[in-house]
């Protein structure tokens, strides 16, 4: 198949390359761009591991191809660590609140947590669950997930700091 074009921004950067009308998103950033925080579970859009962010919104992109993405902006997990190293506060507190078990469903919880954050700084449960209801957990039972993003939501500010793109 004759592979066309595409560029977009990556974790603010620009990203320039050749893919097939049939590659899906998920497969460029794992296989071609080797970004693996990205995870495959279901790969039909049910489970939410491989979520990212289009133009700072969440969406599945194992069912996304890729050339959608053209012009737009792509944030993945590996791009909210901050250019000094640092975590992205959302992360570290996951961290602290002891909401990573196996991981799995982490880098998607993060991420729909981020855009949440960036559009509400102050969310209430009921809106930090249905946020991250498009993310499957089999291990923490979401408790201390949803600590953790109560805990990030009281540090908005530094949550906001952060551009999604650009
Ligand atoms: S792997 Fe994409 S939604 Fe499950
Ligand atoms: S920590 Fe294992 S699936 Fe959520």
């Amino acid at each position: 198949m004759k592979k066309i074009a595409l560029a977009f921004q990556l974790n603010g950067r620009p990203a320039a390359l050749e893919v097939s009308p049939d590659t899906l998103l998920v497969d460029l950033l794992r296989d071609a761009l080797d970004l693996k925080g990205t995870k495959i579970g279901c790969r039909e859009g049910e489970c939410g591991a491989c979520t990212v962010l289009l133009d700072g919104e969440p969406v599945n992109s194992c069912i996304l191809p890729a050339l959608k993405v053209q012009d737009r902006s792509i944030v993945t997990i590996e791009g909210l660590t901050r250019p000094d190293g640092s975590l992205d506060p959302i992360q570290q507190a996951f961290i602290d609140a002891g909401a990573v078990q196996c991981g799995f469903c982490t880098p998607g919880m993060i991420l729909n947590a981020k855009a949440l954050l960036s559009r509400n700084p102050n969310p209430g449960e009921g809106e930090i669950r249905k946020a991250l209801s498009g993310v499957l957990c089999r291990c923490t039972g979401y408790q201390k997930i949803v600590q953790a993003v109560q805990t990030a939501a009281g540090k908005a500010e530094q949550v906001m700091v952060y551009p999604l793109s650009g």
